[in-house]
């Protein structure tokens, strides 16, 4: 190998190794422009669909599953005198019979709502919440309860069955008025 070759192969091998180096760099420079990229289109579409939801969501109303207001409980003769409590978690009723009517307690107290619950040694109906008491036909006693509590419509159906409806209540304002011997409060047994 001449002098003059050794010596222009240095430079352009440096040269080389410039050239190398920058299109390493830009090389560099040009996947982290791409994982920019990548993100900020991950960013965007995750935005995207999370709006979209919202946006379709409004189309669907909120469902809430409560229970039917119109059931079936029986016949009267399934039912002896007093209160039979055995649809007070399905349907939030209680059935009572006295001597010639039978008629369904909603079981919800009228002061503020809450579930009362049967005492059967006692005879009562007692409030957790504040304490109201109420005797076997729902009528208030102690307590800060301010009346009776109310009373679904009751009907027999063509096959002997009792038909109650909760979004039917009869109330009575105590010594003021009362829906208790409405038609449809009550069944004469
Ligand atoms: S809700 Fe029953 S006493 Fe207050």
């Amino acid at each position: 190998m001449s002098k003059e070759q050794a010596g222009g192969s240095a430079p352009s091998s440096l040269i080389d190794r410039i050239k190398a180096s920058i299109q390493a760099e830009s090389s560099d420079e040009k996947s982290r422009v791409q994982s920019r990229r990548r993100m900020v289109g991950l960013l965007t579409a995750g935005f995207l669909t999370t709006n979209f939801l919202m946006f379709l969501r409004f189309f669907f109303p909120r469902t809430i599953f409560e229970p039917r207001t119109v059931f079936r409980v029986g016949t009267p003769a399934e039912f002896g005198i007093g209160v039979d409590t055995r649809f007070q978690k399905s349907n939030r009723i209680w059935v009572v019979r006295t001597t010639d009517r039978m008629f369904v307690i909603y079981a919800s107290c009228t002061h503020l709502g809450c579930t009362p619950d049967w005492k059967s040694g006692e005879g009562k109906f007692k409030c957790p919440c504040h304490g109201s008491g109420y005797d076997p036909e729902g009528r208030n006693y102690e307590g800060p309860a301010p009346r009776p509590m109310d009373r679904a419509k009751v009907e027999i159906d063509p096959e002997g069955r009792i038909v109650v409806d909760t979004s039917i209540l009869y109330r009575e304002e105590k010594g003021k008025s009362t829906q208790f011997d409405d038609p449809g409060s009550f069944i004469q047994v």
